[in-house]
């Protein structure tokens, strides 16, 4: 039996209805992942945990403290009770405890959380993925349209990022399952595309139909403005876990999803075509 952590959420949707397809059985977890007695029924029978549960949609420090950090610290307390024998785990490219960037700093923090737990793990670090939902794609998209008839260029769209689709995110954690090599591995995951930003903004607005122009905008004024906007906001769309992005390219080898996993990953021109919808508009407002 699995259990699937955040299964609700951007990846855990993809990864359920892969799992589905596969014919893997797998249990939703329900409740607040910090709350040991919502934990410990769920986990009985359970062998393998796949951890999607995160605050980092979220943008706030304190609530990324208490989901990610303190929440796998419960979750690995619970897991060792039950002697789960398997915990995979996403990651981000760049995680590193000492990071000066709070998600970053966050996600390291977890990664060595999950090392050290003595419970065999998999951990998947990636790129920012993109698909149907996601808060990078149809978030730069939906601005776009709201700031017509321009397009931001954070630092004149110069920081090169490597997307990779949810969908073959998803695969690489199913896939993981029945991967025994991959006990105790971190693993860096990644589009084999490696593209500017501008580069990532133009695609955007062909897959949306719109035609803008790129105003490049300086670095520096970014924090600024994000959080001018957006920080009174419960579910913000630009955090500034978003902002970071521009502040530390996100690449790593082209081949990870290749040599890992055996299959290459899909371009990002190939799977936008959902930003081409009515009410994409809204998106900014969502939540
Ligand atoms: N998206 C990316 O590009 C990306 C890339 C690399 C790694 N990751 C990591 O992968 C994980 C999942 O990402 P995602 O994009 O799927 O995020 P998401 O869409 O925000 O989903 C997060 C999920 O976690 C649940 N959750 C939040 N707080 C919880 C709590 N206290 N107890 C139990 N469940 C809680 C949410 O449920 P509710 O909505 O009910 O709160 C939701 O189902 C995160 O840790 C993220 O940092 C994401």
């Amino acid at each position: 039996m699995i259990l699937v952590t955040g299964a609700n959420g951007f990846i855990g949707r993809s990864l359920m209805a892969q799992l589905q397809r596969a014919g893997k059985e797998a249990r939703v977890h329900h409740g607040r992942i910090n709350n040991p007695l919502d934990l410990r029924p769920q986990l009985e029978d359970v062998n393998t945990v796949i951890h999607l549960a995160g605050a980092e949609s979220r943008g706030r420090n304190r609530l990324l403290h208490h989901v990610d950090i303190e929440g796998t610290e419960r979750l690995i307390e619970e897991c060792q009770r039950a002697q789960v024998q398997r915990l995979i785990v996403p990651s981000r490219i760049g995680a590193d405890h000492n990071s000066l960037h709070e998600l970053l700093r966050t996600k390291g923090e977890v990664e060595r959380l999950v090392q050290k737990s003595g419970i065999p793990y998999t951990i998947l670090r990636s790129a920012t993925l993109f698909g149907h939902g996601d808060l990078f794609t149809e978030i730069i998209a939906s601005l776009a349209i709201w700031t017509w008839p321009i397009v931001w260029l954070p630092g004149g769209g110069n920081i090169v990022m490597q997307p990779l689709w949810v969908e073959d995110f998803a695969r690489c954690l199913a896939a993981s399952l029945d991967r025994p090599d991959l006990i105790g591995k971190t693993i860096t995951l990644a589009g084999e595309e490696q593209l500017h930003y501008r580069e990532i903004v133009r695609q955007l607005l062909i897959a949306a139909n719109r035609t803008r122009l790129p105003l490049p905008i300086p670095l520096l004024i970014l924090h600024p403005v994000s959080r001018l906007f957006f920080r009174w906001w419960w579910r913000p769309p630009i955090t500034h876990y978003f902002v970071d992005r521009f502040f530390v390219p996100e690449v790593a080898e082209f081949d990870g999803v290749l040599r890992h996993f055996g299959f290459r990953p899909a371009r990002l021109s190939h799977h936008i075509a959902y930003l081409r919808r009515s009410g994409l508009r809204w998106r900014l407002f969502r939540w």
